[in-house]
């Protein structure tokens, strides 16, 4: 009997134990990632400096690959490690406490109270705002592209 519960005790901690790391990268979708929240770091944003002038080689956690010369997207190769950087900076599941949607976001809304890049989205309804939550959310609210 005891022993019986002690196994169960310690499954279930080996589970909880296991989780995060496997959640983290099967809730954030990789394709989605891709095609719509990736085209948002380079997009021109009223008043905004594009985010990608700053977060490309940038000294702070936030770091996008830089493009090769001429190019206007990233290649397969850096979109992974773009994917791999901004991964470390949401909380999957959880937009409200994900570092890389209140930096850019207006305090008022919830966002950080400072970001040198700005209030780049007023508020959670901002269409690009929303899909950045979208991807953080995960795959069951995404709209996913087909897997290729
Ligand atoms: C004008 C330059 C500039 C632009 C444009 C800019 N940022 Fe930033 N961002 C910074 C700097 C500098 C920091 C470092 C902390 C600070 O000074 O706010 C930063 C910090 C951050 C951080 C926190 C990184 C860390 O180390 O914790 C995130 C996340 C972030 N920015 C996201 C964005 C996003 C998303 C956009 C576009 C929607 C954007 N930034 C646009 C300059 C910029």
């Amino acid at each position: 009997m005891m022993r019986n519960r002690l196994g169960m005790v310690m499954a279930v901690a080996v589970t909880l134990g296991a989780a995060p790391a496997f959640s983290a990268e099967q809730a954030l979708n990789y394709a989605f990632f891709k095609t719509r929240v990736e085209p948002i770091f380079l997009k021109k944003r009223s008043d905004h400096v594009r985010c990608y002038v700053c977060h490309s080689d940038s000294n702070n956690a936030f770091k996008l690959q830089k493009l090769a010369a001429g190019s206007k997207s990233w290649n397969e190769e850096q979109s992974r490690r773009n994917f791999e950087i901004a991964s470390q900076l949401v909380m999957p599941g959880d937009p409200a406490n994900s570092i890389l949607l209140l930096r850019p976001l207006a305090p008022e809304a919830g966002g950080f109270p400072y970001h040198s890049g700005g209030r780049q989205f007023a508020n959670k309804n901002d269409p690009d705002w929303k899909i950045l939550a979208q991807w953080v959310r995960g795959p069951k609210q995404a709209a996913t592209p087909p897997k290729k």
